[in-house]
């Protein structure tokens, strides 16, 4: 009898680093590979699901404008209790440190199903920061049967909070085997750049910087914009209105800085190929970048990759005006610390994740 394993994807970055898995999964003749889709996400996810041709089986449709926490996990619980109860999946995947994650993992207690947590081990040691990611995280950890940790180092914060080294295998991350199958496609640039111009990428959305800390990130960029007339600034920005109303305020109408949508994944895989420098507060774009050799600066004070950092290939700026000022500047005008930091290094996977976590299951029920 074949086992069924739910794989759940509910934002942009989960259904990234959760299709390797689920296409991998696909060729396993033990499985019957169902996938839900929360749509905590809608029009992000769905950019994803289309690139990749995954096609959920299950979709709560439960992204609302400006959704708060509370209503997302109040609308989730309801929703995941009846699904699961339906589904009676012989395990569920989850990945990351979302309300998705943390609600999923919640309801599978509850019903005594198996969870596999995908990135696990994640850990600033600060609840705050990044906030709701580290508590979600760390609750998805606490029930999790499998913890498929990316790096030792995740290993190590495990082991710290008592997790049995049995129950920890250390994978890398399926962000590099989604990077690697997007990077073969080699695709051009949607966005219109003057091939004579330096390009910097910028995303920003996390929760702690709403308010003053994203205006001083804006305010750093407009300035950096105004001084540095040869190089293109390229934003794509999350509809999150906390996000997208701030970097409009602030950035529109500068000749040589474009604020566009959100892009699909792979023509935002090209992006960061054809950028010099990437300034970021995104998880997964602190992952892939290093993996493409892009120096990159950290609009956060804290991170839970320290591995890049610590490689010096990745360097913190907080939402820092002064700092983000002169770091990008330092990068664009001095040849030995921008070579220092592009160098070229992953890591975080070696394009194998997915291969991992499907044998471990494979082990487990076959
Ligand atoms: C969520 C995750 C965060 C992750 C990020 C990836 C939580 C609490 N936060 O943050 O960990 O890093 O996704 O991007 O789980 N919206 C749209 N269309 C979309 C997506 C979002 O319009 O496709 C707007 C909606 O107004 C929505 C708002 O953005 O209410 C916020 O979405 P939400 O998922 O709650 O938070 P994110 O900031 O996206
Ligand atoms: N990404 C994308 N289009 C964009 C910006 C980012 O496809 O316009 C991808 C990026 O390559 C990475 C993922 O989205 O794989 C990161 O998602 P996000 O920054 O929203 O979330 P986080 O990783 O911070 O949770």
């Amino acid at each position: 009898m074949k086992r069924k394993i739910l794989c759940v994807i509910g934002t942009r970055p989960e259904a990234i680093k959760m299709a390797p898995v689920i296409l991998a999964l696909k060729q396993e003749p033990w499985v019957n590979v169902r996938i839900l889709a929360t749509a905590q996400h809608r029009q992000m996810l769905d950019q994803v699901t289309d690139f990749f041709d995954i096609d959920p089986d299950i979709d709560l449709n439960a992204m609302s404008p400006n959704q708060t926490l509370t209503t997302l996990t109040a609308r989730l619980l309801l929703k995941l209790d009846d699904v699961l109860q339906t589904e009676k999946p012989d395990a569920v995947l989850v990945q990351g440190d979302t309300t998705t994650v943390m609600t999923v993992a919640l309801i599978c207690f509850y019903q005594h199903i198996l969870i596999g947590h995908i990135e696990a081990g994640l850990r600033t040691w600060d609840i705050q920061n990044p906030f709701p990611e580290e508590a979600n995280r760390a609750i998805a950890g606490k029930l999790a049967h499998w913890h498929f940790a990316p790096t030792e180092g995740a290993r190590r914060n495990l082991l710290k909070e008592g997790v049995l080294d049995s129950e920890i295998i250390v994978t890398g991350n399926t962000v590099i085997d989604a990077l690697l199958m997007s990077v073969a496609k080699d695709l051009e640039l949607s966005v219109p750049v003057s091939p004579a111009k330096r390009l910097i990428l910028v995303t920003s959305h996390r929760r702690e910087n709403f308010g003053e800390p994203l205006r001083n990130i804006c305010r750093a960029l407009r300035t950096l914009a105004e001084n540095n007339h040869a190089a293109h600034f390229l934003y794509p920005v999350h509809p999150n209105p906390n996000v997208k109303d701030v970097a409009h305020e602030f950035l529109a109408g500068l000749p040589n800085f474009t604020l566009c949508e959100p892009m699909d994944y792979a023509p935002f895989v090209a992006a960061m190929k054809r950028s010099y420098i990437i300034l970021t507060d995104s998880g997964g774009v602190q992952e892939e970048a290093p993996a493409i050799g892009k120096p990159t600066l950290v609009l956060r004070d804290e991170t839970e990759r320290p591995e890049a950092v610590e490689q010096g290939v990745v360097k913190l700026v907080g939402p820092n005006y002064k700092r983000i000022v002169t770091e990008t500047q330092r990068l664009l005008d001095d040849e030995s610390s921008y070579k220092a930091m592009a160098r070229g290094i992953s890591p975080y996977g070696d394009g194998r994740a997915a291969e991992r976590i499907v044998k471990t299951l494979r082990e487990h029920f076959t």
